[in-house]
């Protein structure tokens, strides 16, 4: 048993002395919010590394995803199909702008919306998708990207788990009318807090820098009605900071993928999910599936690392249609995947720096 706590996930920071050394002239300047210099330098920095037209900074993912939704003005009470299968922020977002999730079960493959079962939940009051890319595994944006076409609807990704993954050649926030990601700090790239919303529109980021700023042009002028969801410079500085290290974070979380890879083929009744061949990856999660043809349930797998001091994540369980604020209050078809999947699901310790023994120790409980 390891002697401390071996939780799901770890912070990537970069050195002490990087971080205060980068935050230092912030004493020189006393600007610490309201779109500095680091907040410009980021956003740049990452529309680039994003490979996207179009980025606006964000406090955290979830307004990221709120703002993008309100910036298309839907009317009140339209109907939005999304996924239950993913973090409970997607239907929070889609709620608190007075809009009505229809929720549409996903692939056994991946975790993503079913794009086959999508056009018979469309109707009249039917305004947009928003699709999960669930632990960075890319939803068939073409499938959607027709259907969307066809009936007229916006495309909002819930790219918070794709930082950096790309498709087909290009970065995965070209696809959809927009695309959000999080920054939290628990993601593959972390500004402590933090989001992003990406989009190929140039006329979307003058919106959405509304939403963000109340609505603020001037000293004397408001010309709509926003909130503040703006990035602070000392997340955007971590940000700046942890995105110089991406590429060695992404490289250590392969090692990990792949070594756990290595150690679980052979256990009967484990199951993997797969994502697109045509997509990057970012190793953001470690998903496992507890199926049937395992000697035991996937509850008892969690309580039994758990008491072996590993703690995994049963993420994401309840389906957010099952959750209380929700429980029967929204249409949908059969979940049938999505609830096999969440009663299925185990998300396996990732960080940068997780050690080869302490891999080893989970797959060897695993193997029991
Ligand atoms: C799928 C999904 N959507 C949205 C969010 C919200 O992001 P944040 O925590 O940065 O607000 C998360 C965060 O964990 C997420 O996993």
């Amino acid at each position: 048993m390891p002697d401390e706590k071996v939780l799901v996930t770890r912070s990537s920071m970069p050195s002490y002395e990087e971080y205060i050394e980068a935050i230092k002239p912030l004493w020189d300047t006393h600007w610490l919010t309201n779109m500095g210099k680091y907040h410009k330098d980021l956003e740049s920095k990452l529309k680039s590394f994003l490979d996207v037209p179009e980025l606006s900074l964000t406090v955290n993912g979830h307004m990221a995803l709120e703002l993008a939704i309100q910036a298309f003005n839907f009317p009140e009470g339209s109907e939005v199909i999304t996924t239950p299968f993913t973090f409970i922020s997607t239907t929070h977002a889609i709620v608190r702008n007075r809009l009505k999730p229809v929720f549409c079960d996903v692939k056994e493959s991946d975790g993503t919306i079913d794009e086959s079962k999508i056009e018979e939940l469309i109707t009249e009051k039917t305004v947009a998708i928003i699709p999960v890319h669930v632990y960075g595994h890319v939803c068939s944006v073409e499938a959607i990207e027709q259907i969307a076409y066809k009936y007229n609807l916006k495309v909002i990704y819930d790219a918070a788990h794709a930082f950096g993954v790309s498709y087909k050649g290009k970065g995965i926030a070209n696809y959809g009318d927009a695309a959000i990601f999080s920054f939290h700090a628990t993601k593959v790239f972390n500004t402590i807090e933090g989001g992003a919303i990406g989009f190929k529109e140039h006329s979307l980021y003058e919106k959405i820098f509304n939403l963000k700023n109340f609505g603020i042009r001037g000293e004397e002028l408001v010309v709509e009605v926003g909130a503040n969801a703006k990035m602070n410079e000392f997340c955007a500085i971590m940000g700046l900071c942890n995105l110089k290290h991406l590429p060695d974070a992404i490289n250590d979380r392969k090692r990990i993928c792949d070594r756990y890879d290595e150690n679980l083929k052979a256990i009967k009744g484990i199951r993997l999910l797969k994502g697109s061949a045509s997509a990057s990856r970012n190793y953001a999660y470690y998903p496992i599936l507890i199926t049937d043809e395992y000697y035991t349930s996937r509850n008892e797998v969690y309580e039994m690392l758990k008491a072996n001091n590993i703690f995994l994540r049963k993420y994401f369980y309840p389906l957010t249609s099952d959750q209380a604020c929700f429980k029967n209050k929204y249409k949908h078809l059969e979940l049938n995947i999505a609830k096999r999947l969440s009663s299925q699901i185990l998300v396996l310790p990732l960080y940068e720096g997780l050690e080869d023994e302490k891999i080893d120790m989970i797959t060897n409980l695993l193997h029991h």
